[in-house]
């Protein structure tokens, strides 16, 4: 359809659709999708601990509802620091040469690979009381979303946020473009719904999404702060909880080489005519699925031994 209806998604999501604010990464619905898609490949324990952590009218038990927590406290002011962490500004020079190198990229007070590491080790830790596991679990949730966006792994023009394109007939930058696509695609195939969506994306997955498999020591390898702070490439080849991270931030920037930029600045890239959006929409969907795939891995490894997938 061409026209804006008014959502006639059924509850959750309308429940959820409070608030426009500012919109970042996947935007609330791509976020969404990733913790629905995971809740379908939850092993046992994995799906005891969720079930339990986020029991509550707020999420209903459903790392779907959950996802887009994280977007929302970096606006607050206790939260404020957390912002970087959403991203890894990996100083590259797309589309000519693509590539993320943590000493080079995760500075300061780290990015989302050692956020990702930190909040895997704090999920399990049985010291820590029932809200900050709780939190550690809507950070995952929220982050192994974000590193599968490509420009959540690209520093220049700020991940794309000042690279001026328009999308739906309206101004918009190349960062919030994919958010657009995503509301477009979901207007024009899915009834303008995110459980559809996801139902259609869990019939697609395939076992090899995952790619990178934590090792079974990973559990109990707990995160060494210090580590975190002062990365180099020995931290990252026998570290699991980076290395993963790693592995997929790279698979996501390589987008930046091989797609991201090839649009041509007059075009409207949220329109089904542009090449751009037919060739944006199997991207986003793979990268969606995959994430939401390998949340589901991740968990399962941490709670349950083992990534127990289909
Ligand atoms: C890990 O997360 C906790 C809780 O959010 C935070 O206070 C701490 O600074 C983080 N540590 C590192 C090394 O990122
Ligand atoms: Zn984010």
């Amino acid at each position: 359809m061409k026209f804006a209806l008014p959502s006639i998604v059924p509850g959750l999501t309308l429940l959820l659709a409070s608030g426009p604010g500012q919109v970042y990464a996947w935007g609330m619905k791509g976020h969404e999708a990733v913790g629905f898609i995971a809740m379908k490949f939850l092993a046992p324990e994995a799906s005891k601990f969720v079930q339990t952590s986020l029991r509550g009218s707020q999420y209903h038990s459903s790392l779907g509802l959950a996802a887009p927590w994280a977007d929302e406290v970096r606006r607050q002011k206790g939260y404020a620091w957390t912002a970087p962490l959403h991203f890894v500004d990996a100083e590259d020079d797309p589309p000519t040469s693509c590539s993320v190198n943590p000493t080079r990229d995760c500075t300061g007070h780290g990015c989302i690979l050692t956020a990702i590491a930190n909040y895997t080790s704090r999920v399990v830790d049985t010291s820590l009381d029932d809200s900050e596991r709780q939190e550690a679990l809507k950070f995952i949730d929220h982050f192994i979303g974000d590193i599968g966006q490509p420009l959540h792994v690209e520093g220049i023009d700020r991940g794309g946020n000042g690279i001026h394109v328009t999308c739906a007939g309206r101004k918009s930058n190349l960062h919030s473009v994919y958010d657009g696509i995503i509301d477009k695609l979901l207007d024009d195939q899915y009834d303008s719904s995110v459980i559809q969506w996801v139902d259609s994306l869990v019939n697609r997955i395939k076992v090899h999404w995952i790619t990178c498999q934590p090792g079974s020591g990973f559990i109990q390898r707990s995160v060494n702060a210090q580590t975190m702070l002062t990365l180099d490439s020995n931290s990252f080849g026998d570290d699991d909880t980076l290395n993963c991270p790693l592995v997929w931030a790279k698979e996501s920037n390589a987008y930046d080489c091989s797609f991201v930029w090839t649009y041509d600045s007059y075009d409207d890239l949220c329109s089904d005519e542009n090449e751009y959006y037919s060739g944006a929409v199997p991207i986003i969907e793979s990268q969606i699925a995959k994430q939401g795939y390998r949340l589901a891995a991740w968990l399962n490894v941490l709670f349950d031994g083992e990534t127990s997938l289909p």
